[in-house]
């Protein structure tokens, strides 16, 4: 499995990462994450280079991370500044760091040509910050390919089936979905008129009768999508009431066999309910934890059956595009790297 490395991969929530190290694989690399203690999130190979000990055993001092085993001092761009018992360090003694950015309430991490990371390119999240959304936020981690993720956010008919108890109901799969690759992304439009607010919407909603609802579903490769979804009461004595919400999904593999799912649920209602943030991320992990199952199994049987091809049918397309962009995107960076 080749990933693409020229962009941005969220590594953590900020809050993650502290000055106890973290160790995370992304892109299939051990990485130790930390925080200095002037605040400084950093990253770094994990993997000292003295005696190849993971630096996530590690201590931070100050600005600096100290190896666990012989106490080796790295500085943030991996240099070594100490190697105790000897006042020379051997030009060796260094470690990659890859390139850190925090925004939007995540770690982003550069992963490809450190000369590439171009800040400008971290995906807009504005939710994230914004006075006027408040946030249930979470990460679950699934034993499957990112693509299989991929595949299970951009075809949403699988709510129906999987999530009755939250966020489906039957109209969703009942409902054609309008889809189109529009430049680098890929919309899967569904549009439910008159019909009934899910369990979850119901609740956060206040909703006692029907509804309009919609779901615009975005994908940016390599791994994020963002689902616009709300409802509009269609009940004339409830004048129009909407609520607004914002999936965002920010995926990141870990190998090519596990995945992580940086989840945001971002509302524009009830912004300083607290008990409303909890109940919706308690919803969503039920509603993941439910995807999860199924899909940790299927990657098992796709593994089994390398040769059975998946069957594609009228809501796939969006999946199918998305794929085909993943693969137009793999093949340009094969030539790139052929080029060097
Ligand atoms: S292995 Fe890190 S200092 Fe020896
Ligand atoms: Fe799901």
């Amino acid at each position: 499995m080749n990933f693409l490395t020229g962009f941005w991969y969220a590594a953590g929530w900020s809050s993650e990462i502290t000055t106890r190290p973290l160790a995370r694989r992304i892109l299939d690399q051990p990485v130790v994450l930390y925080r200095t203690e002037g605040g400084q999130a950093v990253a770094l190979d994990d993997c000292c280079p003295h005696r190849m000990v993971p630096l996530s055993y590690g201590t931070v001092e100050g600005e600096s991370l100290r190896c666990g085993y012989h106490g080796l001092r790295f500085d943030c761009a991996g240099r070594c500044v100490e190697v105790p018992g000897q006042t020379s360090i051997p030009p060796r003694a260094r470690v990659r760091a890859w390139p850190l950015v925090e925004r939007w309430q995540f770690a982003w991490v550069w992963m490809g040509n450190p000369e590439a990371a171009d800040p400008a390119l971290i995906p807009d999240l504005p939710w994230l910050d914004s006075p006027q959304w408040t946030c249930a936020t979470g990460c679950v981690t699934y034993a499957c390919n990112y693509v299989l993720l991929l595949d299970n956010l951009i075809d949403l008919s699988h709510t129906s089936f999987v999530h009755r108890s939250t966020i489906g109901t039957d109209a969703v799969a009942r409902t054609p979905v309008k889809t189109a690759a529009e430049g680098d992304c890929v919309r899967v439009e569904r549009e439910m008129h008159d019909t009934e607010p899910s369990r979850l919407y119901q609740k956060a909603g206040d909703f006692k009768g029907r509804v309009d609802r919609w779901q615009r579903i975005d994908y940016w490769p390599p791994s994020r999508v963002v689902i616009d979804a709300g409802a509009v009461s269609v009940d004339p004595a409830e004048d129009g009431r909407r609520i607004n919400t914002r999936v965002i999904n920010i995926i990141t593999p870990e190998t090519s066999r596990s995945t992580f799912h940086f989840w945001a649920f971002a509302r524009d209602f009830k912004l300083d309910d607290r008990s409303m943030t909890d109940f919706i991320g308690d919803s969503l992990l039920v509603t993941f934890n439910e995807d999860r199952v199924l899909i940790d199994h299927q990657q098992r049987m796709l593994d089994e059956r390398p040769q059975q091809r998946m069957l594609d049918n009228s809501a796939d397309l969006g999946v199918v595009l998305a794929r085909r962009m993943i693969d137009r995107l793999l093949r340009d960076q094969a030539a790139a790297s052929g080029a060097d």
